[in-house]
């Protein structure tokens, strides 16, 4: 099943399908006791990394967990960009701890590994197949599953995706709408102590799913919908965030935009920028939001060809300009509030900025090819198209490629 067709791009066909239930608001992660409780969960396998351990986050849900009378047992090696030996790991210490229960406490790599770790507990086909097929090959009925983010971007908690490499360096993306969590805590607090540079590549990618998702073609008007509402609030928020960090009313906006784009995108997918950045990410070390970053521009301005009345609409409607100018300003006004968040973001624009080798890109054309997401885009690209967005992103002026 390809990402196309999971999505359905057939006007008039689409499915609706929710992720769990998830508490939001300053402070409700200590309920996360009480649902360990309800499902009789005395022995979770709490799936962290090293920097949340180190932060001090867990301590208190700790404390709560075993005041309730569970056994919570730590699995804290996921690393930032996790491989399948990090599932593989945590599985060990599944089964050789006797745990009853999963929770992902940490950012979309440590939801990913507990994703992926589920479908492998409940399947006996080997990883790799688990990764392919995902679903469709789970035999067993799945443990109890939480997860607390603790950064506002990926999405994980909300999305059917699970990135993950393996010892090659190759992605995988495993996609299963039954292994996102059944319980979710949308705690903003927990956001307070990110960093800027990190604040700042997580929520571009929350701008980038909600853009990505309003923009596509597949035909999902519940998900448009709540795209639209997060490009509209991670766009006001950010800004904000990223001038003062401590902010809870921004954080929390924030918090619930990377959630609802997550959904929108589990219903509608995503686009172009998404389908160009995935081939790139195999041939540099760059962080996800920095390809992206470079990806944005060049595909916007390409995009305007056919797309500007759907820019010009999301630009109204997230307040960024009047809807009495012409709709190509409008649709030029979204691509420049993109860019000045990618400025004050300090995010960079061109290959170079990435290290991207050259030599690689012919790699990365093919790959880009067939990506699912780039199917998607609004605009379709030819294979010359693919190779004149790449190469627009090359110089420091996409303007003159408008
Ligand atoms: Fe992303």
């Amino acid at each position: 099943m390809t990402s196309t067709s999971y999505f359905g791009v057939d006007p008039g066909n689409f499915s609706i399908h929710w992720p769990g239930e998830a508490q939001f608001g300053p402070g409700c992660v200590d309920s996360l006791a009480q649902w360990a409780s309800a499902w009789n969960v005395r022995k979770p396998i709490l799936i962290s990394d090293q920097g949340i351990i180190d932060s001090g986050l867990l301590a208190p849900v700790l404390e709560l967990l075993r005041a309730s009378g569970a056994e919570p047992v730590i699995y804290g090696g996921v690393e930032a960009n996790p491989t399948i030996s990090n599932v593989v790991l945590a599985k060990a210490v599944w089964h050789s701890q006797d745990c009853d229960g999963l929770i992902a406490f940490g950012g979309g790599s440590v939801i990913d590994v507990s994703k992926i770790l589920l479908a492998h507990l409940c399947s006996d086909a080997p990883i790799v197949d688990v990764l392919k097929d995902g679903d469709a090959l789970l035999v067993r009925p799945l443990p109890p599953f939480a997860a607390v983010p603790t950064t506002a971007g990926t999405g994980s908690e909300s999305t059917t995706a699970a990135l993950i490499k393996d010892e090659f360096g190759r992605k995988h993306v495993m996609r299963s709408r039954r292994c996102r969590p059944q319980w979710i805590a949308l705690d903003p607090r927990l956001t307070l102590s990110v960093p800027r540079s990190v604040s700042a590549c997580t929520g571009f990618d929350v701008v980038m799913h909600a853009l990505g998702a309003a923009t596509n073609r597949a035909s999902n008007p519940l998900g448009e919908i709540l795209a639209i509402d997060a490009l509209s609030r991670s766009l006001r928020a950010l800004p904000t965030v990223l001038n003062d960090l401590k902010n809870l009313d921004a954080r929390t906006e924030l918090m619930l935009a990377s959630y609802l784009a997550g959904v929108a995108m589990s219903l509608r997918g995503v686009d172009g920028i998404h389908g160009l950045c995935t081939p790139l990410e195999s041939v540099v070390e760059a962080p996800h939001a920095h390809v992206l970053a470079v990806v944005c521009e060049p595909l916007m301005r390409f995009n305007l060809e056919t797309m500007a009345p759907c820019y010009a609409r999301l630009a109204v409607s997230c307040g960024i300009v009047s809807g009495e100018t012409s709709i190509r300003d409008q649709a030029h006004s979204l691509i420049e509030a993109i860019c000045n968040l990618r400025e004050l973001a300090c995010l960079p624009r061109s290959l170079d900025d990435i290290g991207a080798n050259l030599e690689a890109m012919p790699s990365v054309y093919e790959a880009a090819r067939t990506n699912a997401s780039l199917r998607l885009n609004g605009r379709q690209l030819s294979q010359d198209d693919i190779v004149t967005v790449y190469a627009a992103m090359r110089g420091a002026n996409h303007k003159e490629n408008s």
